[in-house]
């Protein structure tokens, strides 16, 4: 099996998409992720796959929370600014407000999970962040998909 394989495969696997926000010394950082899973519900627990490249990951760490905000469709604009490295820092001109739990809550998400960082496992490229989940929000609307390298609109909705 090659890595082309492997991605060949994993792109047959539909998925939402999130941003992953944490907030380190007053300063806010997110990126797009959609390695994420829920673990457990009592106590609640979620995962998400870090590349150990990406610039969020020693912030995580060293934040010790993250909030996943799970995006909806008209955000699209957002995950793909959320998923480049660029010189602009998104969060200059986005609607956002800080959870009682530290981490910053992007305003339009259909859903949010706000986590204290609980366990780490370093798994290949990648960390798995496993959070207790501390706090939550959900509105009714349509989710951002992902299939096949590209967003898409799965044609459902809340309600
Ligand atoms: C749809 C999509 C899903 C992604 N999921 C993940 C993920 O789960 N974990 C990850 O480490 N990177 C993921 N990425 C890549 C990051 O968004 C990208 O590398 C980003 O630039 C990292 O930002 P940072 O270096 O500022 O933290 C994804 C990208 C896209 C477009």
């Amino acid at each position: 099996m090659t890595q082309d394989d492997f991605r060949t495969a994993l792109r047959r696997f539909p998925t939402g998409v999130t941003i992953v926000t944490t907030l380190l010394d007053g300063k806010p950082k997110g990126f797009t992720a959609n390695a994420f899973s829920s673990v457990s519900v009592d106590p609640p627990m979620v995962l998400i796959c870090v590349n150990r490249q990406a610039r969020s990951h020693p912030i995580i760490a060293a934040a010790g929370r993250f909030c996943v905000n799970v995006l909806a469709l008209e955000q699209a604009d957002l995950a793909r600014r959320f998923a480049t490295k660029g010189a602009h820092d998104p969060f200059s001109d986005i609607a956002y407000h800080i959870e009682n739990s530290g981490s910053p809550v992007i305003d339009g998400s259909l859903a949010y999970l706000d986590c204290n960082l609980a366990e780490e496992h370093s798994v290949g490229t990648h960390t798995i962040f496993i959070g207790e989940v501390v706090a939550t929000g959900a509105s009714d609307g349509a989710p951002l998909g992902y299939f096949n390298t590209d967003y898409r609109d799965f044609g459902c909705r809340i309600p």
